[in-house]
């Protein structure tokens, strides 16, 4: 069986003979013949996987998402049956989805990848994403312009601030329930979870508390890091991210924090594989996809692609520039008077992006209250905001 990056080979052996035999006799089986060979026991099957040498990537896609309901991300394609593989933030057994891995593990690649695929299925209505980005990576820098993306954070005194306004939306929308979704991704989470982190004690409490009930506020969030020690992951959190992506670690025992499992991570070889433990399905191995940037037309009707090509095609004519002028949004009839409509409150948020000073979030600049469609402010208020602050 072919898979991204190794080829499985099934062993089949005699009822009579029992499963932990076989495994004990193979244990050994890289030294005999020379080559790096995991052997692990499967469903009916010992599995010997040997690393590919001519290793596969995928580049990223449209994918549909599975179903309408819900609110689904998409973490990369299963490794042997090359399925996309999914998950329901708006389910109640996946809320928060932990990531881990080394410095080149494919991370911010993949959650690149996750956030080109929301843009692709979801619209401002659907979603707002925050992004805490103290590592400040270029690829993610890119997709602060999207609309959908309403805070973006590299100062991590301003990430602090901005968990203790999240607490407080989640707070309001536990009493005033509330259709869109909040994804938040965090791309270092060691800054705010580390207990020898500066921004620890100010952070954690909140941190916890968004962990433990921001599901039913439609609150998610996604916490990387490339340290998966005890220290700096601690399980009061952790057993609150109850999704567990795990790319190429250092040391065994790094995967078995995060997954909280014995499993061996360090086995990977980096470029977006890595395993994801699945609440329904358990662990599944994956390689994510590889996004080269973002692109930001609206994608109505994302293809549908269960094969993923296994060379990284040539960059495709249309798939998109790293930064694209946003587009004229089509602007609903509104005489000036009274609330401002959606469509004119994001035009004007598109209009000042390329004037905001990166340290500050673009609703700070204005003055738009946060948390779902802008709520508005008057016309001429809004307008007095932008001349004092920004023009
Ligand atoms: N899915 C992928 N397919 C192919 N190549 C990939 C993939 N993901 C990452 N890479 C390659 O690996 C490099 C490092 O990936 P990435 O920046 O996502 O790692 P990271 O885990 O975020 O690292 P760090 O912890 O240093 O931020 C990328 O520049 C890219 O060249
Ligand atoms: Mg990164």
């Amino acid at each position: 069986m072919q898979g991204f990056s190794k080829t499985r080979y099934r062993l089949t052996h005699s009822p009579r003979v029992r499963t932990d035999d076989v495994l004990r006799n193979l244990s050994d089986l890289d030294t005999q013949l020379g080559i790096e060979a995991q052997v692990s026991r499967q469903l009916g099957f010992v599995a010997i996987d040997v690393p590919r040498e001519d290793r596969e990537f995928v580049r990223y896609q449209p994918q549909a998402v599975p179903d309408k309901n819900g609110f689904w991300v998409l973490i990369g394609y299963e490794q042997f049956t090359r399925e996309p593989i999914w998950v329901n933030l708006a389910d109640s057994t996946s809320p928060h989805i932990l990531d881990a891995g080394v410095s080149g593990g494919g991370k911010t690649n993949k959650n690149a990848s996750i956030l080109q695929n929301i843009f692709d299925n979801y619209s401002v209505d659907d979603c707002e994403i925050w992004i805490i980005d103290t590592k400040n990576d270029e690829l993610l820098t890119t997709c602060q312009s999207h609309p959908m993306v309403t805070r973006y954070l590299t100062d991590p005194d301003r990430a602090v601030d901005a968990f203790c306004q999240l607490e407080k939306i989640m707070i309001d929308r536990q009493k005033n329930r509330q259709d869109k979704h909040i994804f938040v991704l965090v791309e270092e989470c060691a800054d705010f979870t580390s207990k020898q982190g500066r921004f620890y004690k100010d952070s954690y409490v909140v941190l916890d508390a968004i962990l433990r009930k921001g599901r039913s506020a439609k609150i998610h969030m996604m916490m990387s890091t490339q340290y998966p020690k005890n220290e700096v992951l601690p399980r009061e959190m952790t057993s609150n991210m109850p999704v567990k992506v795990c790319h190429r670690v250092v040391y065994k025992q790094n995967s078995m924090t995060v997954l909280d499992m014995d499993y061996d991570a360090s086995k990977f070889k980096g470029k977006g594989d890595g395993v994801v433990l699945l609440p329904e399905k358990g662990l599944v191995e994956f390689q994510a996809a590889l996004l080269d940037g973002f692109r930001f037309e609206p994608c109505h009707e994302p293809q549908v692609q269960t094969n993923p090509t296994s060379e990284p095609a040539e960059p495709q004519a249309q798939s998109a520039p790293r930064q694209s002028e946003p587009a004229e949004p089509e602007l609903e009839e509104w005489d000036g008077n009274g609330d401002i409509p959606p469509s004119w409150a994001r035009f004007i948020v598109r209009c000042v992006q390329s004037k905001l000073n990166k340290k500050q979030t673009l609703e700070e600049s204005i003055g738009l209250k946060k948390g779902g469609s802008p709520k508005y402010q008057k016309a001429s208020d809004l307008y007095d905001l932008i001349k004092e602050t920004i023009l």
